[in-house]
């Protein structure tokens, strides 16, 4: 049994109702008690660790919003897995963390995102490619494109013909400069002349990291705003070539690092060790009971849209045809509600009805980011092994003035689904990736001068044991 078990039952000893966990399904009462009376464990909190540490290795390739860092994964794995083979899932990837690090530590990984470009970045940060053939390949590259290379001198090439897609024309002459817009089509041009598959993968994610920088979007904000010729918010975008060479000679010295760490088994055959898709959460890419550990982090309802934040790179490698439907696939976004589907959680349809007399939007918005995530909790249990966990990284928030009880209601669904509730950890987030704060009214994260409440600053690490 977990440790939540003995804890909370003495600490329900001495409360008004005395609560058999062994036994009993926790209600939601009980449940919402248990996440009251919780302490913050500082174990969990890693404050310790510098920005080198948590962006060790591959794990710095790409920003990504509310990524969670790698010592958390590390630790669940050393709570949880004390065998040779095992195999670890994350349903939403993101940039991959959980993948790395099962990788690293010579396990299999398989996973989900509906972002391409999430799963693009997890693809390369999870493939430890041979240092020298790397290094090779990088500077044939940046031969090809030196004449972009000011210092160089070299007259400017016209033999290249910039390669820019004219599908969301509109939208890069929106982000770019007509100059930026250029030379990033030139080295897109040159990228795609690359014909091994995880080479050129490896420079499209230099490539789409460094998007953001050159563009005019406003850089200190996650959310796409354009800067303003004004003051205090005009941007000057950097120079294409030069932030792609620098990001490209990072990752070269993260891959090199990463690459030693990997077990020579798994370099020499990663297709057999890693197995993921551009997919659903709902829908894992294994069979039933095979997997040994779940470790996840869910989109947060209403605060970022992951199909707009990514929109540069969206655009510039065609990843969607249609921007509007494409945002529609993912959970936790606004533009999508549910008619004919049923909340199972009581503390989420509490939610649900108290929100519905601030904001009717909002409040399908919310139901359907619960009956989705329900949803994946069902897949979760049948993908794993009898006796294994499922972790999910979730915080709570307030919104409207109510509180959004995430990780309550996650708790219930997990128990709804079948799981036992095993632990909850309630941690600080000191090295915070997470904006600190965030519009109360609309959810969306924001900078901290235009926003009104805090935005997760702890959160829970809700687990489920597939009794
Ligand atoms: C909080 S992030 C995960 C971050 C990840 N733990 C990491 O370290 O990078 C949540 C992810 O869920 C993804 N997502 C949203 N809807 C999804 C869906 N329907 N199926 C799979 N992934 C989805 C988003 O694209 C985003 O990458």
């Amino acid at each position: 049994m977990g440790d939540l078990l003995s804890e909370a039952t003495i600490e329900y000893v001495t409360s008004v109702k005395t609560w058999q966990f062994q036994q009993t399904i926790a209600s939601p009462d009980e449940l919402i008690n248990l996440f009251n009376i919780k302490e913050i464990d500082k174990e969990w909190s890693f404050e310790d660790f510098k920005k080198s540490e948590t962006g060790k290795w591959t794990h710095d390739y790409h920003r990504y919003p509310a990524k969670f860092i790698p010592q958390l994964v590390e630790k669940l794995i050393d709570e949880y897995i004390f065998y040779k083979d095992a195999y670890i899932n994350d349903p939403f990837m993101g940039c991959g963390t959980t993948m790395v690090t099962a990788i690293s530590r010579g396990f299999k990984a398989s996973g989900t995102d509906i972002n391409k470009v999430a799963h693009l970045i997890t693809k390369v940060k999870s493939t430890p490619i041979n240092p020298e053939y790397l290094d090779r390949k990088i500077r044939q590259l940046l031969s090809k494109l030196k004449f972009l290379d000011e210092n160089q001198k070299a007259p400017f090439d016209e033999r290249i013909w910039p390669l820019v897609p004219r599908k969301h024309i509109d939208r890069i002459n929106y982000w770019f400069t007509e100059k930026n817009k250029n030379e990033l089509g030139k080295i897109l041009r040159v990228i795609y002349d690359e014909e091994d598959e995880t080479i050129r993968d490896f420079f499209l994610v230099a490539f789409s990291h460094i998007l953001k920088r050159c563009s005019i979007w406003l850089q200190g904000s996650t959310k796409p705003t354009r800067t303003k010729p004004t003051k205090n918010l005009k941007k000057k975008p950097v120079k294409p070539y030069e932030a792609f060479r620098n990001h490209l000679k990072k990752m070269q010295r993260g891959n090199d690092i990463f690459y030693d760490e990997v077990p020579a088994n798994i370099k020499e055959n990663l297709t057999k060790y890693l197995n993921i898709k551009v997919g659903d959460a709902r829908k894992q890419p294994v069979s039933e009971n095979s997997i040994d550990l779940i470790v996840s982090s869910s989109p947060f309802v209403t605060s970022y849209e992951y199909a707009d934040l990514h929109q540069l790179s969206t655009i510039w490698l065609e990843f969607a045809d249609d921007l509007k439907e494409y945002r529609g696939e993912f959970i936790g976004t606004s533009y999508k509600k549910y008619e004919h589907k049923r909340l199972k959680s009581k503390i989420g349809k509490d939610i649900v009805v108290k929100m519905t007399k601030k904001s009717k939007k909002m409040a399908k918005e919310i139901e359907a980011f619960f009956i989705d995530m329900q949803e994946v909790f069902d897949e979760s249990f049948r993908i794993l092994k009898h006796g294994s966990r499922c972790c999910y990284v979730i915080g709570d928030t307030k919104l409207r003035g109510i509180d959004i009880l995430n990780a309550e209601v996650f708790a219930e669904s997990l128990q709804q689904s079948g799981f036992k509730l095993d632990k909850i950890i309630k941690r600080e987030i000191p090295l915070k990736i997470l904006p600190q704060k965030r519009d109360e009214k609309t959810g969306k994260f924001a900078n901290n001068h235009d926003a009104n409440s805090e935005a997760y600053p702890i959160e829970y690490i809700v687990i489920g044991l597939k009794g």
